[in-house]
């Protein structure tokens, strides 16, 4: 396979080098992309008139065979290609000839590949948004199927307060929220197209880059083409914004992973998402949930390196930039990977609601709403509290439960407290006191779940 650079050079380059140098075994990802690229720009000469129509005409037919390969998932890359680019270029040669080697023209394989890498993004990005969206419905259609199950909520890992589980839900999909205006926001900001910029410094050649933009589905052109063949800026944002979906996720998962647990047995996954144990026959482990918070680690891990990779880089392209790829097409994957997989464990998910009863029964948890209610008498908060720790503490002295205590006891605490405190010492209440707006009170939480059931479109 020949070199796009070969004529200056009088020897051979070693083997060695090229295995190092060589990107085509990750690039080829790009085939596509680098294709629909160049039959915009072979357009754009054609119609300049910079080569002849004829020409443009024969490499846009043969682009669109090649093209044609790809859709049907037949091509194959060379792997003695130095790079996608020279894979591309040689095909269009041994189809076309000499027409071929006019596609170049006014183009510099430092401008092609940004132009590639903005495509692959574009797809990329809607892709990701539609996998975000496809985990926040599955969870709506949980948390609708559970709208009436109350659970504990836990700050510092101690059960500290109850909530409804689709309070919790909806939790998730606010996060899943941002990570899709992230997205949105990566594909507005990458929306500027690079070609034209040649190596570094733009060309003599009366090129149309306008007509290139419009063509390919850019809004606008890149304003510097120093800035347009050394940025990385878009790949950096869309590994970010992979990364911090994925940190959610694994947020998650490691919530599921605790209410699994035999110690807190809240919720059952289904069995096509666990494992077994080769050695314990009893043993059904959330490894998938499990990989899901492990996996993060390796996106969080591509956003150092990309971070790493940039810092320094003088202007304008350096052979250091091939190395953005693999970071970038490994973290769009682990992440589209991991929101599918999520999707379908909470597609499968069972709650067990005797036991979230259970669980709720602590009357600990309700010392808040009690304190609300003698503020609501006029008790200052900074009592309340110590009225509320003097009896919590008395009766884990005497193991009694709150709800135990007489209307005598109660009114040594604080005149203040009577008979109706008991009734605030249940779940049920504890959740429909709560008044403020974001917060766990059942109608607002299925107010909340109707809006997003119909902003989602289910
Ligand atoms: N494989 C290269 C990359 O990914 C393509 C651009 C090569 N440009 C060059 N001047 N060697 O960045």
């Amino acid at each position: 396979m020949s070199k796009l650079w070969g004529a200056r050079f009088s020897k051979k380059s070693d083997p060695l080098a090229d295995l190092f140098t060589f990107s085509i075994s990750y690039d080829h990802r790009l085939a596509k992309y680098d294709v629909v690229g160049s039959i915009a720009h072979a357009q754009m000469l054609g119609k300049q008139g910079i080569i002849p129509k004829s020409d443009a005409v024969k490499i846009v037919t043969g682009l669109k065979k090649i093209l044609g390969s790809i859709e049907k998932g037949k091509f194959k890359y060379d792997p003695k290609a130095e790079d996608i680019h020279t894979d591309i270029q040689s095909r269009l040669k041994s189809l076309i000839g000499k027409p071929a080697d006019k596609l170049h023209t006014a183009r510099s394989r430092n401008d092609q590949i940004v132009l590639d890498m903005k495509l692959y993004c574009r797809d990329e990005i809607a892709q990701l948004t539609a996998a975000v969206i496809g985990l926040q419905k599955a969870i709506v259609v949980f948390s609708k199927k559970n709208a009436d199950v109350i659970i504990p909520a836990y700050t510092h890992m101690q059960a500290a307060q109850v909530v409804l589980l689709a309070h919790h839900m909806l939790a998730y999909v606010q996060m899943l929220e941002r990570d899709k205006t992230r997205l949105f926001d990566c594909a507005k900001r990458g929306d500027f197209m690079p070609l034209g910029s040649c190596a570094l410094s733009g060309t003599s050649l009366k090129i149309d880059r306008l007509y290139i933009a419009k063509l390919l589905g850019f809004s606008k052109v890149a304003a510097n083409s120093m800035d347009a063949v050394s940025d990385r800026d878009f790949i950096v944002e869309l590994i970010s914004t992979c990364a911090l979906a994925t940190i959610h996720l694994s947020r998650m998962a490691e919530d599921l992973i605790f209410w699994v647990t035999q110690e807190f047995d809240l919720i059952d996954i289904d069995e096509s998402f666990c494992t077994g144990s080769s050695i314990m026959p009893h043993k059904k482990n959330p490894d998938v949930l499990e990989l899901i918070r492990g996996s993060s680690a390796k996106v969080v891990g591509y956003l150092t390196q990309i971070h790493v990779l940039l810092k320094g880089l003088p202007l304008t392209y350096n052979r250091d930039l091939q190395l953005d790829k693999p970071a970038l097409f490994d973290s769009v994957d682990t992440t589209k990977n991991m929101l599918l997989v999520m999707t379908k464990i909470f597609a499968s998910l069972k709650v067990k609601t005797a036991n979230a009863a259970q669980r709720v029964k602590d009357e600990s948890f309700f010392t808040v709403d009690v304190m609300d209610h003698l503020v609501k008498k006029g008790v200052s908060y900074r009592d309340a509290h110590d009225i509320l720790g003097k009896m919590v503490s008395d009766c884990l002295k005497r193991g009694r439960a709150l709800s135990s205590l007489s209307l005598g006891q109660l009114k040594q605490y604080s005149p203040a407290l009577d008979g109706s405190v008991k009734k605030l010492l249940n779940p049920l209440m504890s959740v429909k006191m709560k008044a403020s707006l974001g917060s766990t009170n059942p109608d607002l939480v299925h107010k909340q779940l109707d809006l997003w059931a119909k902003a989602l479109g289910q």
